[in-house]
């Protein structure tokens, strides 16, 4: 398939990334509502949001930084697929349209997947390199890793999808493989670890 990638400034991106982060951390907070009765599933969904809220003050610092030492964009070039900002607009209000409607938690991890899969959070891991500051993108890497293999766990407990489960897997690993950490557990030992940090 054809790709329109094309070198665009770091302001144009830190621009459509906050946009696109602040609706994704809204419909996600929409999922806190929704599935409210669930003390899992509600707390599930108002972390994902809380991780979408720290990308988007993450991006605001990095526009802060950026403002007051223009210098600092000049060695950093982030490669953004400008369809990728187009599409997740239109992906992001349609979910939101088929919210209203009423959704099921099944639908609603689908979702997450789709959105966690697109490019978006390559594009605000990107960003960060904008301050230099290492640590800060490896800890945000980290949170992702962690987030991915949560959801992971819960499509599991919650779901009787495999497919979106194995969709779920393949996140976390590939997000752990560009981390160039160690080989991962396996799905299922992975998910034990995390199921044994919840309370019991
Ligand atoms: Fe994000
Ligand atoms: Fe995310």
């Amino acid at each position: 398939m054809q790709r329109s990638v094309r070198r665009t400034t770091i302001p144009d991106v830190l621009e459509v990334a906050l946009e696109l982060e602040r609706k994704t951390m809204a419909l996600y907070a929409d999922f806190v509502r929704v599935f409210g009765d669930d003390p899992e599933l509600r707390q599930f969904w108002f972390h994902m949001a809380r991780h979408e809220a720290a990308h988007c003050g993450a991006l605001m610092l990095v526009e802060c930084i950026l403002r007051n030492d223009p210098e600092l964009g000049g060695e950093t070039k982030v490669l953004f697929d400008t369809s990728t900002g187009i599409r997740l607009r239109s992906l992001l209000a349609g979910y939101r349209r088929e919210l209203r409607r009423g959704i099921t938690r099944e639908r609603a991890f689908e979702m997450a997947v789709d959105l966690e899969s697109s490019e978006l959070e390559d594009v605000v891991v990107d960003l960060l390199q904008v301050v230099q500051d290492p640590g800060w993108r490896d800890q945000a890497v980290k949170m992702l890793i962690h987030d991915l293999s949560d959801m992971s766990y819960m499509i599991e407990k919650h779901t009787k999808d495999e497919r979106l489960l194995a969709r779920a897997d393949a996140l976390v690993e590939r997000r752990i493989g560009r981390r160039g950490a160690a080989p991962a557990a396996t799905g299922t030992a992975r998910r034990r670890v995390t199921s044994s940090r919840r309370p019991r």
